[in-house]
């Protein structure tokens, strides 16, 4: 029973082709797949025989693949991402997308470095011939992380990306960062300061990776563009502020009339923090708060008659220049070397912050402040202030980025 259904297939088999051989050959699609129909007006036996012979001879010609020069290879540079990457890519004809493997097939030189790369289309099946297409595989771009400003500089941070060889800094004062008013800098760090800039002034920044490869520079996609100022100085009937907050040093003086007492606000923090240096143990009291510009001109030339002009200078200001003359400094329990280390020193160094003043003059900032360093002299900025300039572990000079010089 199994062996007549297997004849009684095979035959039927035989029969549907011969019949087919006899009429249309092999429908194709008009070509595209390089075989054409076969005449199918005889259908005598010997037209078979024959025509089967003249199909075969007929289609050499027509059983043609479409070159590769008819087809759209279409492929975009792509970021290095630290893995391999392969840049998108289509080939098609007549907007119909071919199929990759079964049309052709892609081989890369690398997919894994930043730079100039080729990768070649092999065509297969029913299209024939191959291209070698370049293609960057361009520098990660970086991030902004942090900005900061002085009077005249910007200092800007961004993330560090790695494989890359440098970055590029592009900052303008327009804010669509023209090719005619933007500048570069370049730099191997992960961060830069335009310096020199005028104060109270917006400028535009954006950071860029670079990348050698070969004899080209490969530039990343820039970062956001973020907006920074440099700070504003105001001088407001003679006095100077940086952010609203006075400033009285070597450079920056006070007029002659300024001042009237110590200011409700210092007194009032430090008789918060004095109160809260009880409980731990730790007595403070002010020895010298308000000083106007006489009583500074008698300190001053105290300590030029004891010391010369050089050594007073280091340790006194000129009248007019005392931050004891605005209301906002004081100096607490005793004004000699002999306070440094004491628990009263260190307690004021770990806790005046809190209460919204900072150790004005601290040790080893001569050369920025203008004094030698002065454990006792507070100077009040308010909470906020004083946090953010001692956060910063700078002095005021080197926060807003000022000199402390007689002129
Ligand atoms: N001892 C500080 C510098 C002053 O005289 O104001
Ligand atoms: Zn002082």
């Amino acid at each position: 029973m199994k062996k007549f259904t297997f004849l009684f297939i095979t035959a039927a088999l035989i029969l549907s082709l011969c019949s087919c051989s006899g009429s249309s050959a092999i429908q194709t699609d008009g070509g595209n797949k390089g075989i054409t129909s076969t005449d199918n007006t005889d259908n005598s036996d010997t037209s078979l025989t024959k025509g089967s012979k003249e199909s075969i001879n007929d289609t050499s010609d027509e059983i043609s693949t479409v070159s590769i020069d008819e087809c759209d290879i279409n492929t975009n540079d792509i970021v290095y991402d630290g893995e391999n990457s392969k840049p998108p890519l289509t080939v098609s004809l007549s907007g119909k997308q071919l199929v990759e493997n079964t049309d052709y097939t892609l081989s890369y030189d690398d997919e894994t470095s930043i730079g100039k790369h080729h990768l070649t289309v092999t065509m297969k099946g029913s299209y024939s011939g191959s291209e070698t297409v370049d293609y960057y595989i361009l520098p990660p771009a970086a991030e902004i992380t942090d900005v900061s400003s002085k009077v005249s500089d910007i200092t800007i941070s961004w993330n560090e990306v790695p494989n890359v060889d440098g970055y590029i800094i592009r900052y303008s004062e327009d804010k669509s960062l023209p090719d005619s008013s933007t500048k570069t800098a370049e730099t191997k760090e992960t961060s830069f300061t335009l310096e020199d800039l005028p104060e109270n002034s917006t400028y535009y920044v954006t950071v860029s990776t670079t990348k050698n490869a070969g004899n080209e520079k490969l530039v990343s996609e820039p970062s956001e563009v973020i907006e920074a100022a440099t700070k504003k100085i105001e001088v407001i009937d003679g006095v100077t502020y940086i952010d609203g907050v006075l400033i009285a040093n070597k450079t920056y003086s006070l007029p002659e009339s300024y001042g009237d007492g110590l200011r409700e606000e210092t007194l009032d923090a430090f008789n918060t923090m004095a109160a809260d240096a009880l409980n731990d143990g730790i007595s403070l009291w002010i020895v010298s708060g308000f000083r106007s510009y006489e009583t500074q001109t008698y300190t001053y030339q105290s300590f030029v008659y004891d010391r010369g002009v050089e050594e007073a200078d280091r340790a006194s200001a000129r009248p007019g220049h005392s931050e004891h003359q605005s209301g906002l400094a004081i100096d607490v329990n005793t004004t000699s070397s002999e306070f440094e280390g004491t628990p009263e020193a260190i307690w004021l160094e770990e806790h005046c912050v809190d209460y919204g003043f900072i150790i004005r003059y601290p040790s080893g900032k001569e050369e920025i402040t203008g004094y030698k360093y002065e454990p006792w002299h507070l100077r009040y900025l308010g909470k906020e202030k004083a946090a953010e300039i001692a956060a910063s572990g700078l002095t005021i000079e080197e926060y807003y980025g000022i000199t402390s010089r007689y002129s």
